[in-house]
């Protein structure tokens, strides 16, 4: 079968569509045929080589799929060969089939289409994640989202109105992007080229001088101060990336949390996977749900095939791309 496969840290020089073995699941597993498969900034990180995701090379890339279950291992339950699904692998999902465990595989209703449903396992349930459980989001909060013009930060905007509907404030690195990022449905974009102050200054005026309830921030520490000069008393701040690669700088004081009431959290997919995979498949089967009900919809950007993967991976490095994309894989 063929797979996208990183053959060594570095650009889209070393992704090549490879033929690679057919995988077998072990007991809990799954075998997925992918349909679509969703790309996602770790994709981008591993391959640059930051530290922590690949821990050997060659790599095969992809975290979230859709597709049709083609073989059940050892004590596996409540699914069928045949089911059309959702899943979670820990990694190899960029590839015409990919193993998944049973925990994190979601059966699909006939209403919820392949192509959008590829962006649930990772995208959509982060973005759901961060807003609830992590995030802790009221109907009615104000929510400053930094990458807002990704995917996630699409997801976001989708999902804000099903939780009853906020104030979406995002931020950009590139301004050419926010537009993008106002069609999605954020009320204010602005971007990063400026200094914090005056970034800080306009984020407060478009709050009317009160500050943000709510702060999901992929950044490292690199807008932290930022995140802190603009937190409403009790605000939370949600750190869930690191997306320049380069060292993190310590947490701030806690004179300062305490005076303003506020907490600063993280949030790893892969960390809930590993260690609460329950928590995890819950927020995908909601999503899935809501995909089903009809109230949400995340358009997405489809690649023709995985031959088409690396170019995309270059356009989320470069900061060009926008909104979510997925690749068709299978039929
Ligand atoms: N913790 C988790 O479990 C988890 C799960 C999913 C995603 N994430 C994080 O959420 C963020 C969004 O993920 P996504 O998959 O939806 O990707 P994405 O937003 O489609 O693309 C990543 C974005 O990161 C921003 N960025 C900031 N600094 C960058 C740098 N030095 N180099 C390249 N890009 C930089 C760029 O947007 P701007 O320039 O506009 O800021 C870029 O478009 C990523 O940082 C990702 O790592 C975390």
């Amino acid at each position: 079968m063929r797979a996208l496969v990183m053959t060594a840290p570095g650009g889209a020089a070393n992704s090549l569509v490879q033929e690679v073995g057919e995988p077998e699941p072990g007991p809990g597993q799954v075998t997925v045929d992918v349909a679509y498969a969703g790309l996602n900034f770790v994709d981008v990180m591993t391959r640059r080589g930051d530290a922590a995701y690949a821990t050997d090379w060659p790599h095969r890339p992809g975290k979230e799929v859709s597709g049709t279950v083609r073989a059940l291992g050892e004590g596996v339950t409540g699914l069928a060969v045949g089911d059309r699904v959702v899943a979670a692998p820990v990694g190899a999902g960029l590839a015409e089939a990919v193993v998944a465990e049973a925990a994190l595989t979601v059966p699909l209703p006939d209403a919820v289409g392949l192509r959008e449903a590829a962006a649930v396992p990772l995208g959509l349930a982060t973005a759901l994640l961060l807003l609830t459980d992590a995030g802790h989001f009221t109907a009615g909060d104000t929510v400053l989202v930094h990458s807002a013009g990704g995917g996630i930060g699409h997801a976001l905007a989708q999902l804000v109105p099903l939780l009853g509907g906020g104030r979406l404030i995002g931020t950009v690195g590139r301004p050419d992007k926010a537009s993008a990022v106002l069609a999605s449905g954020y009320r204010h974009a602005f971007a990063r080229d400026e200094d914090d102050e005056k970034l800080a200054e306009a984020v407060r005026t478009a709050t009317g001088g009160r500050g943000v309830d709510l702060v999901l921030d992929p950044l490292g520490t690199e807008t932290l101060d930022l995140d802190l000069a603009v937190a409403a008393p009790g605000a939370r701040i949600v750190l869930f990336g690191n997306a320049g690669g380069g060292a993190v700088a310590d947490l701030p004081p806690l004179a300062r949390l305490m005076a303003g009431n506020l907490s600063v959290t993280g949030f790893s997919h892969r960390g809930l996977a590993a260690t609460a995979p329950d928590r995890l498949a819950r927020a995908v089967r909601r999503v899935v749900g809501l995909l089903a009900d009809g109230g949400l919809e995340l358009p997405v950007t489809e690649l023709p095939g995985l031959a088409a993967v690396p170019a995309a991976h270059d356009a989320m490095e470069e900061r060009r791309a926008t909104g979510k994309y997925v690749v068709r894989v299978g039929g």
